[in-house]
C-alpha cells in the first residue's frame, strides 16, 4: 500500500505556470487551495493536524494564529524575497523552517529603482498624462523643468542583494554612492555612512532597499526626510512600513522634499488620496518584480524549494532571522 502524501496548504494562487507548478506541487504532497477565508476554515477543519507544508508568499499573511493550528507543519516555501509576511519567530518557535526566494528578483527591482528615479527626477508621469489628456497643444509651450539625475549623490539605505545591484547600475549614471546599514559591510567599496540622518543630508537622491518589518518600521521619519531636503528625493522600492507616509505626505505637500517614486505602502493596495493628488510623486502598484522573467524565477525557485524538502528535509534557501 503506498503511503498517503502529506497534505500542503497553499494560502495564495500562483496564475502563472499552472501546469507545471501542479504537476510540481502534486507530485510531493496533497495540495490543499486555501486561498480564500471560507477555504481556509475548511482546509483546517477537515486537515489542519495533518498539513506538514506551507505555501506562501511575500503578500500573504501567514501569521502566528496560524502556524499554531498547524502541529505538524515542518516547512514554510514563500514566493518572494520579504518574509516580513510571515511570524518567524512563531515558525521557529514550532521549529518550522522558512523559505523565501532572494537573487533572482535582485535585476528586476534594481531596474525599477532606477525607473522610480528617472521618472520622479524627470517628471515621465507628469509629462506623459499631459500629452495623454490632449493639454500640449503648444509645441513651444513647457512643463516645469525637471532635474538631472546623472552625476546626482545616490544614497542607499539598505545595501543587501537588491541595494548593491541598484549602487553597480549608479555608475552607468556616473553617481557618487554612499550607504547606510545596520553594520558596515567588508565586502563593498562604497563609502558607508553610520548615520542615516547623515547620509539624507550628503544625498540628493535616497533609495530604500532594506528589509520590511519591526527593525525598520518608521525608519525613514519627519527628521530623515528634513535631512534630506527640499531637492531630495526619495524612492522606496521595499516596504511601504519603512517609512513615516504620514510624515512623507506632509513633506511633499509642504515642499520639504521635492519628490517620492514610490512602488509599496503602508495598507496596500490602499494608496492615499493626498499621495493621488500630487504632481511630485510616482506611483506604482508593487511592481518592481513584477516580470515573465523574474516572477517565473521566484516561482519555480519556490517549487525547487519544497521539492528539495520532500525529497531531502531540506530547503535550498531558508531565510536567516
Ligand atoms: C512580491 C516582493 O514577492 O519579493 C518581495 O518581497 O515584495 C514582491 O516581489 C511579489 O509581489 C509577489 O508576491
Amino acid at each position: 500500500m503506498t503511503a498517503h502524501k502529506p497534505y500542503l496548504l497553499q494560502l495564495t494562487k500562483l496564475p502563472i505556470l499552472v501546469e507545471e507548478t501542479q504537476t510540481r506541487l502534486n507530485r510531493h504532497y496533497r495540495v490543499l487551495l486555501a486561498d480564500t477565508p471560507e477555504a481556509l476554515k475548511t482546509a483546517l477543519k477537515q486537515h489542519g493536524a495533518e498539513i506538514e507544508l506551507v505555501v506562501t508568499s511575500a503578500m500573504t499573511p501567514t501569521p502566528a494564529s496560524l502556524i499554531e493550528q498547524l502541529p505538524a507543519l515542518k516547512a514554510i516555501c514563500s514566493v518572494g524575497v520579504g518574509y516580513d509576511s510571515i511570524d518567524i519567530q512563531a515558525a521557529k518557535k514550532q521549529s518550522v523552517v522558512v523559505s523565501n526566494t532572494p537573487d533572482v528578483l535582485n535585476d528586476c527591482v534594481a531596474d525599477m529603482a532606477f525607473g522610480l528615479i528617472l521618472a520622479t527626477m524627470r517628471g515621465i508621469g507628469s509629462a506623459e498624462r499631459y500629452v495623454r489628456r490632449g493639454a500640449w497643444t503648444d509645441r513651444l509651450a513647457g512643463l516645469p523643468l525637471g532635474s538631472r539625475v546623472s552625476g546626482k549623490k545616490l544614497g542607499i539605505v539598505g545595501l543587501g542583494r537588491i541595494g548593491t545591484e541598484i549602487a553597480q547600475r549608479a555608475s552607468g549614471f556616473r553617481m557618487p554612492v554612499r550607504y547606510h546599514n545596520r553594520r558596515q559591510r567588508d565586502d563593498v567599496n562604497y563609502p558607508y555612512e553610520a548615520s542615516l540622518q547623515q547620509l539624507a543630508q550628503w544625498a540628493d537622491i535616497l533609495v530604500i532597499a532594506t528589509v520590511g518589518g519591526a527593525q525598520t518600521h518608521q525608519l525613514i521619519n519627519h527628521t530623515i526626510l528634513q535631512a534630506l531636503g527640499p531637492e531630495g528625493v526619495i524612492v522606496n522600492i521595499a516596504r511601504g512600513s519603512v517609512i513615516d507616509q504620514d510624515a512623507l505626505i506632509t513633506a511633499l505637500e509642504t515642499g520639504q522634499i521635492a519628490g517620492a517614486g514610490l512602488d509599496v505602502y503602508v495598507n496596500e493596495p490602499h494608496v492615499p488620496e493626498r499621495l493621488k493628488q500630487l504632481e511630485n510623486v510616482v506611483l506604482l502598484p508593487h511592481i518592481a518584480s513584477a516580470t515573465h522573467e523574474t516572477r517565473e524565477d521566484m516561482l519555480r525557485l519556490m517549487l525547487d524549494n519544497v521539492e528539495s524538502f520532500a525529497q531531502h528535509g531540506r530547503l535550498i534557501t531558508p531565510v536567516n532571522d
